[in-house]
């Protein structure tokens, strides 16, 4: 059983990220997992905009992902890169926060055209938080997908494929970690 943190950057609050997060969590606790998603937009805004390092709040979260040894990042790409909500919340991420943790990068955007945004905006920004295990992001195209509150349909069923493989190596990367920590 490993501790994974899933960090949903999406402001939106019906939100496409936001129900992959939801399926990926799922998938993982199936998996006898413990799990913990923090939803940034829920963060009280007055923590975020103002930076208040220690507020209950964003301890709170802090500690979750000091506490995880994965993170998903789950997030909608904004104008070629991340969204600033997402950004007030991992300036607030002690430096090299990241640490020792595998990190996966999972992005949703209108176009294909900011795939990119994966490698030059999200990894190096979990990069300077100090992650040197980075896993190959999955982009995700709007048309890709439909959702409602409750459930995701994958239009195309390879992004399911690719969503689900990557959590396999995602967790065999933490068994091999958790075995060397042992030996
Ligand atoms: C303010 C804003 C900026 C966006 N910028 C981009 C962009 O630069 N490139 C892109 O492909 N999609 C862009 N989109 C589309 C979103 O990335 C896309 O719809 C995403 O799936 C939304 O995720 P969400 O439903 O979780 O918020 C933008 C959407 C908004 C609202």
């Amino acid at each position: 059983m490993s501790n994974i943190v899933i960090i949903s950057g999406s402001p939106s609050t019906l939100s496409r990220s936001s129900a992959i997060s939801t399926f990926l969590q799922d998938i993982l606790v199936t998996e006898g997992n413990q799990v913990s998603t923090i939803t940034v937009r829920n963060l009280p805004p007055e923590d975020l905009i103002y930076a208040q390092f220690n507020s209950p709040a964003i301890q709170q979260a802090k500690t979750l992902v000091e506490q995880a040894a994965a993170v998903i990042i789950v997030s909608p790409v904004y104008k070629a890169s991340y969204p600033g909500v997402l950004k007030t919340f991992l300036d607030l991420i002690p430096e090299k926060g990241f640490t020792d943790k595998i990190v996966f990068p999972v992005v949703t955007g209108g176009t294909f055209a900011h795939l990119l945004s994966l490698e030059y905006a999200f990894k190096p920004l979990v990069s300077v938080l100090g992650a040197r295990e980075i896993l190959e992001g999955v982009y995700i195209v709007d048309s890709q997908i439909t959702y409602t509150e409750q459930e995701i349909t994958f239009v195309d069923s390879e992004i399911e494929q690719r969503l689900k493989f990557a959590i396999d190596q995602l967790l065999i990367q933490l068994q091999q970690k958790e075995m060397q920590a042992i030996r």
